[in-house]
């Protein structure tokens, strides 16, 4: 496989539907009931804009960052989505390649097709996240949140935001099964996965969690908790009363909750009332370079985008993926550049304006 030659992320959602079969395909791109939620996560980012600035007298923007204790070459990372080898045969590992070859940084899902040991070593050393969908079983929890630890995993994302399944009638109409097995299932009583639909394998998630089972994870694991799928600043505030060590603002691209806002604007007063108390991490509609800016300018630390990134794993394999992460880093590069920002800090520090449009 080679680099790919890409326009856009936006592009290469037409180019993988011609070859993921389509259940799998539908399972990626949909969102919940009429994906209002959905459409509005991209088009959010037109609600602020980027101040020009020239005569700035800077060249070459470095798009390196420090977070979590990690060094970084790019602020963009990668989201936790489940089952990758819908997209490629190689799933996860291919992925934690093509992100290891970037400098940037891996989320692990649950219900990765690859197991947590494997994906961690083919990122031979990168940094790697690992997020948990929590089970109603707590030695399913405590074995995967050692294994993690195990396999040398840097942090653990809980994600909160799915203690049931949104409606998503993509996989409704096309009676959506997983074709193959998730790697950190196979152990447990649901069996490996395979041939369940998403249904199936949310009821054996927990479907009641609170700030408890927060603070009980966070106790059982020495790693860092980040807490995932938080919209609103009460949540946020409640996830670091309950020990979250980071605050991941996302709505989980549009596929829980249909009718809530855009993830990028919930992002700002998040970040206002964590008043950097932990690292912020965002998702949820990113496909530009000028996205990845304007999240950063409006309190996030990490920002991280999910589809795009499957869809460069189907049409490259892990050549595929860094080509995806090649081309958005490039565009912050250029939008870095022609806002006069030298560095992600100053991006941080880049004024927003928020004129009305009507388009
Ligand atoms: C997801 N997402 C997700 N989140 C999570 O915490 N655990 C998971 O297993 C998954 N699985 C998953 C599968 C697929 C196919 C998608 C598209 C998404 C949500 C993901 O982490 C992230 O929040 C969104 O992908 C961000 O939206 P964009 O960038 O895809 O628009």
């Amino acid at each position: 496989e080679e680099k790919l030659n890409i326009l856009n992320l936006p592009s290469l959602e037409g180019e993988a539907k011609k070859i993921i079969p389509t259940g799998g395909f539908g399972y990626i791109f949909g969102g919940a009931e009429d994906e209002w939620t959905l459409k509005e996560n991209t088009q959010a980012f037109n609600h602020a804009q980027i101040v020009p600035r020239a005569l700035s007298n800077i060249d070459h923007p470095d798009l390196s960052t420090d977070v979590f204790g990690l060094h970084l070459k790019t602020p963009v990372m990668m989201a936790p989505t489940a089952a990758q080898g819908l997209a490629h045969a190689k799933g996860e590992t291919d992925t934690a390649k093509g992100v290891a070859a970037v400098g940037g940084l891996m989320a692990q899902s649950t219900y990765s097709s690859t197991s947590i040991a494997d994906t961690a070593a083919a990122g031979n050393g990168a940094p790697q996240f690992f997020q948990l969908y929590m089970s109603k079983d707590w030695t399913f929890n405590e074995s995967l949140l050692d294994e993690a630890k195990k396999a040398g995993v840097k942090a653990i994302i809980l994600t909160v935001d799915a203690t049931v399944d949104g409606y998503r009638e993509e996989d409704i109409i096309n009676n959506f099964q997983f074709p193959i097995p998730m790697a950190n299932l196979e152990k447990f009583a649901s069996g490996d996965g395979k041939g369940q639909g998403i249904g199936e394998i949310y009821a054996a998630a927990a479907q009641k969690i609170g700030p408890d089972d927060v603070r009980r994870i966070a106790e059982y694991t020495d790693l860092p908790v980040i807490v995932k799928g938080i919209q609103s600043p009460e949540d946020a505030l409640r996830a670091i009363g309950a020990g979250a060590a980071g605050i991941y603002v996302s709505n989980h691209g549009g596929r829980q909750l249909n009718g809530g806002p855009a993830s990028f604007d919930v992002l700002a007063d998040i970040a206002k009332a964590v008043n950097h108390q932990v690292p912020i991490i965002f998702d949820s509609g990113v496909r530009r370079g000028s996205h990845v800016f304007k999240a950063l300018a409006s309190g996030a630390d990490l920002v991280a985008f999910g589809r795009p990134v499957i869809y460069g794993l189907a049409l490259g394999g892990a050549e595929g993926v860094q080509s995806v992460f090649e081309a958005i880093d490039h565009e912050l590069e250029i939008t870095m550049q022609l806002a006069g920002t030298k560095t992600i800090e100053d991006v941080k520090h880049a004024p927003l304006t928020h004129f009305q449009y009507n388009d």
